[in-house]
């Protein structure tokens, strides 16, 4: 058996682990796909003429640890993060396996950044969470972004926008989007995170096509992110939302959580009878922007706005890119890492231009 460093992808059968795969079998690194249901992983083996599968079923310990050697990279894709991730970010830690994942739900972050830096620095293991879609190109961007500012920065605030994302989005994300509902987020302000319900605060943002649009405060992830790698007084996260919502949400926003909690079994059961996501077509076709704007201590002020299409897509290179870096820089860096932290933030958003994206630095727009 060769002991060349592998990735492990685990949920590879789910929407965006089958995309994870897809690259997986593209490319030059030994790989395994693990599933927690052999027919289906047997299927997908089929379909990309691979050979190395394993079953692994996250909840259950001992399949988990069987699955992990040290050195290794996981992929972690089995969502929602808040019901499964920690027992597989522990597992790797315990096992010497480095480890990166596609969350896009903040709260589990935060637990891993409160709660597995030190174990995982010990350990000589990198943990990196988000690196996908969300919220990779948003911390790298922020960097970017900051070049040169003087520091502390005043505020650094993130503008996610994407038309039809609720309907273009897999039923994985809309799984992980009620636990965020559920249980709200962080904002940064003053050098603590403070928690906020989504969709508590509403601003105008000018968005680089020109037009002005009303954007809720969400719980993005560069607000954990960026003061780990900035000197920042205020991180704020946004997401543009149709006139509606922005009338309605400030209004309900505090009781939303109790709302999502009551009405879980339904909309689980609604969410079992849905597709998987997307079809391809329309998952490629489907665009977004991320603008993020940062103030110096001085007063300058400096933007970056990322353009491109196709998140899952996107989220598979990510995740691919994310643990072959991890493996090139094995051994020189651990502990719980941001995407700005494990990769070099320009390089990045330029590797990505191939799959069309793209970005532009200027001055902040008035809205
Ligand atoms: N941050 C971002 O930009 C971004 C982008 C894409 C995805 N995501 C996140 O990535 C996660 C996956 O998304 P998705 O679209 O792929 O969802 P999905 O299609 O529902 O896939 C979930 C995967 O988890 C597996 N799984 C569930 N329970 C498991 C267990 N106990 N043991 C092992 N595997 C288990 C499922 O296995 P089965 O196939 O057997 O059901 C499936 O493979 C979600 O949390 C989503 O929010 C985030």
């Amino acid at each position: 058996m060769s002991t060349q460093p592998r990735i492990v992808l685990i949920g590879a059968t789910g929407y965006t682990g089958t995309l994870v795969a897809g690259e997986l079998a593209g490319g030059a690194s030994p790989f395994v796909l693990t599933g927690r249901d052999s027919s289906k992983l047997g299927r997908l083996a089929r379909d990309l003429g691979v050979a190395e599968t394993r079953v692994v079923d996250v909840t259950n310990r001992g399949s988990l640890r069987r699955a992990l050697r040290p050195g290794d990279v996981v992929i972690n894709c089995a969502g929602p993060f808040t019901d499964l991730g920690e027992a597989v970010v522990a597992a790797c830690i315990e096992s010497g396996t480095h480890y990166v994942d596609t969350t896009g739900e903040q709260r589990f972050m935060k637990r891993i950044f409160d709660h597995y830096d030190r174990a995982a620095r010990d350990a000589g293991v990198v943990v990196a969470n988000a690196m996908a879609f969300e919220y990779a190109i948003g911390d790298c961007a922020v960097a970017v972004a900051a070049e040169g500012l003087a520091t502390p920065l005043p505020s650094v605030d993130v503008t996610y926008a994407w038309p039809g994302g609720a309907a273009a989005s897999s039923r994985g994300t809309r799984r992980s989007m009620l636990r965020v509902l559920r249980e709200g987020g962080y904002m940064y302000r003053g050098g603590e995170w403070r928690t906020q319900a989504v969709g508590a605060q509403r601003r105008t943002v000018r968005l680089p096509d020109g037009t002005s649009r009303a954007a809720l405060s969400f719980p993005a992830g560069e607000t954990l992110s960026v003061p780990r790698h900035l000197e920042v007084e205020e991180v704020r996260g946004w997401i543009v939302a149709g006139r509606y919502a922005a009338a309605v949400m400030p209004l309900v926003s505090g009781v939303l959580p109790s709302l999502v909690r009551l009405s879980s079994p339904v909309t689980e059961r609604v969410l079992r009878g849905a597709p998987d996501g997307p079809p391809e077509e329309a998952r490629k076709a489907s665009r977004f922007t991320i603008q993020v704007e940062a103030a110096g201590a001085d007063g300058a002020r400096r933007a970056v706005s990322v353009r491109g299409q196709d998140p899952y897509g996107l989220t598979a290179i990510i995740a691919v890119h994310g643990a072959m870096r991890v493996l090139e820089s094995a051994g020189t860096r651990s502990g719980v890492l941001t995407p700005a932290q494990l990769l070099e933030p320009a390089a990045f958003l330029e590797m990505l231009a191939p799959y069309g994206l793209t970005w532009n630095e200027h001055s902040p727009r008035a809205a």
